[in-house]
Parts: structure tokens; C-alpha cells; sequence
């Protein structure tokens, strides 16, 4: 065999940097830490409920004061931003979801009771959807089997109000209606709301990652599916262009969503705003990671830790996250 004479590398050696954990640690571009988690949760219209979410493990449908009970445990861990969604009293779904507006319903009651509790130590955070109210289980107003832009805009914005009422800090409107971000701002300027402010889900996708949610919010649009709102998931310069209309229309924050398959998208929309940018690491994304690891085929603290420095890195500043909980009591991050 002949002599190949091997070329060493000389002066650059990358390595040198990474050679102790504290040397990686000085020089780690990417951190996720407590102060940029949002963690999610499901909110029932009772005082006393805690219901496991089957296709979620370790998320439950909390009754009002389990969920206190919940937020103040998460809070010693360094969570301050949680996300609440609702569900209506049993029999009040209708086809214009008037109940997602209820001043005592199960969102409005908790935002009053947590913001009682923790003032300004815990951000509070709304989803403002019809979805989860309306009996056929769309983010709007159907009319002739289709969903109606303008006719969503009023009970969107009603479902807003009642949110901002009950103290809300940032309201955040997923259902992905044209002009919807104008509608709440203005109204909520003209009810003395001005300090209230507005996380747009502007890049929202149809996909598949939502199952796991639609069981724990009991969401599922009864026929169609959500593409005629939702965007098309092979489109990136129409989230330039959403991005663009809801910071025109006052979006004080974007959001991504989801997140992991994604990650392309949140880079570009970083790259074209200056506003924050949220991005919400999804049901499926979790119940993925979770099943999996349930299986013994991935190490989740270190997927956990991966994904939430992936989604990070591609330019996100806020994760949404049902991780949230257990990788910092974990110490995962
Ligand atoms: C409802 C809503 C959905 C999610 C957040 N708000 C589901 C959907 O649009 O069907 C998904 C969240 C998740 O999957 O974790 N507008
Ligand atoms: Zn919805």
C-alpha cells in the first residue's frame, strides 16, 4: 500500500472551544430560559376539575382552581407568561359562539382570578377564538357551508373586550380572519384598553400537528377542514405578506405557528420584522416527543432541550410550549 501523507490542520482548530462544558457555555450562540417560555393551558368552567388530556400526557383540562394551584407550582419554577384557552359551559355551543365572549365564562374567570393573585408578576395571555364555542366547531361564522370573513369580525372582537375586561395583559387572536388584528386594536383603543396588547398568530398554518389540541379544547370543525382560513403549508412569501398586514394593523407581537416544521418560516419573518416573534410549539409537535420517548426510542430531555433551542435559533424570541413545565423542572434547558 502506498504512503498517504496526512495534512494536520495546523493553527485553526474549532475543537479548542470545545473542549470543557463551561468553554461551550462561553461561547454558545443560542439560550432558552424561563423568561421566553409561554406555557399553554385548557381551562374548564368549574372551580374543581383536573382531567388528563388523553393524546397530551402530563397536560390536563384544569378546573379555576386547580389551574391557580398549577400556575403558582409552574411559577416557582420561573414560568411568568401562560396562554389560556376555554371551554364553554356544557350546552352553550352555537353557530355565532357567543359564549367565547361570556364575562363569566371559564377564560374570563381565570384571567380575574390570576391577575388578583399574581398582578403583575404573571403575564396573562388569551387565545381569542371562536372554535371552541361555536357548534360546528369553526373559527368563524359559517355561512353557506363557508366561512365568513366580515360576519367573524364582530364576535371576535366582543370575545376580545371580555378578555381585556377581565384584565387580560396581551390578547392573542388565532382564527386567521382578514382584518381581524385591526378590528380588535381599534376596539380595544375605544374601550380604554390602549395598554392591552396584541400577540397576532399572523403565520398560521393548516396542519395536521393541531390533532392533539382539538381533543383538549374539543375544537374539531364538524365538516370541512380549516384551509380556507388557515395557510397552505407550501407557501412562504405569503407569511412575509401576513406578517406585514398585521403589523400594519397594529400587532404588537407575530407569532409562527407551528414551529419545528417551520423553522424556515421563523427565519423569515425575523429577517423582515423588528417586531417580537413568538413561535408555538404545537400539540403534535409535543405528543410526538412524548410518545416516543414513552416508547424508549428518544432521550426527551435532550430532544426537549434540541427542539426548544432549534426553534430559538431559527430566530423565534418567545416559545409557546407544553414542554415548558418539565424542562425546567428538569433542568433540560
Ligand atoms: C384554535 C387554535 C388551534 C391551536 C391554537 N388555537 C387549533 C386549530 O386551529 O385548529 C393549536 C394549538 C396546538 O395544536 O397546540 N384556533
Ligand atoms: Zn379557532
Amino acid at each position: 500500500m502506498k504512503d498517504v501523507s496526512i495534512t494536520l490542520p495546523g493553527r485553526v482548530r474549532p475543537r479548542r472551544l470545545r473542549r470543557t462544558p463551561a468553554l461551550r457555555d462561553l461561547v454558545a450562540e443560542t439560550r432558552v430560559t424561563a423568561a421566553e417560555l409561554i406555557m399553554p393551558h385548557f381551562v374548564l368552567p368549574t372551580d374543581n376539575a383536573e382531567i388528563p388530556v388523553s393524546s397530551m400526557p402530563g397536560i390536563h383540562l384544569h378546573g379555576i382552581e386547580n389551574l391557580l394551584r398549577q400556575i403558582e407550582s409552574d411559577r416557582k419554577l420561573g414560568i411568568r407568561a401562560v396562554l389560556l384557552f376555554g371551554h364553554p359551559e356544557e350546552g352553550t355551543k352555537s353557530p355565532d359562539g357567543a359564549a367565547a365572549a361570556a364575562a363569566n365564562g371559564a377564560v374570563q374567570r381565570a384571567v380575574e382570578r390570576l391577575k388578583r393573585e399574581h398582578g403583575d408578576e404573571l403575564i396573562v395571555m388569551t387565545d381569542v377564538c371562536l372554535c371552541a364555542y361555536t357548534s360546528h366547531g369553526h373559527c368563524g361564522i359559517v355561512k353557506d357551508g363557508y366561512v365568513d370573513n366580515d360576519a367573524s369580525l364582530k364576535p371576535l372582537v366582543d370575545a376580545a373586550l371580555s378578555h381585556a375586561r377581565a384584565g387580560a395583559d396581551v390578547v392573542a387572536p388565532s382564527d386567521m380572519m382578514d382584518g381581524r388584528v385591526g378590528a380588535i386594536r381599534d376596539a380595544l383603543d375605544a374601550h380604554g384598553f390602549e395598554h392591552v396588547a396584541l400577540l397576532s398568530y399572523a403565520v398560521k398554518y393548516a396542519s395536521a400537528y393541531y390533532g392533539p389540541f382539538r381533543e383538549a379544547a374539543d375544537s374539531a370543525p364538524e365538516h370541512g377542514d380549516r384551509k380556507t382560513y388557515q395557510m397552505d403549508c407550501r407557501n412562504v412569501r405569503e407569511a412575509l405578506r401576513e406578517s406585514e398586514l398585521d403589523t400594519d394593523e397594529g400587532a404588537d407581537m407575530l407569532m409562527v405557528k407551528p414551529a419545528l416544521a417551520y423553522l424556515d418560516v421563523i427565519r423569515s419573518v425575523r429577517e423582515i420584522s423588528d417586531l417580537p416573534l413568538a413561535a408555538y410549539n404545537v400539540s403534535g409537535e409535543y405528543s410526538a416527543v412524548k410518545a416516543a420517548a414513552a416508547n424508549g426510542w428518544l432521550d426527551e430531555p435532550a430532544i426537549v432541550r434540541e427542539n426548544l433551542i432549534a426553534i430559538r435559533r431559527a430566530g423565534a424570541d418567545q416559545i409557546i410550549t407544553y414542554h415548558a413545565r418539565d424542562a425546567l423542572s428538569g433542568g433540560w434547558l
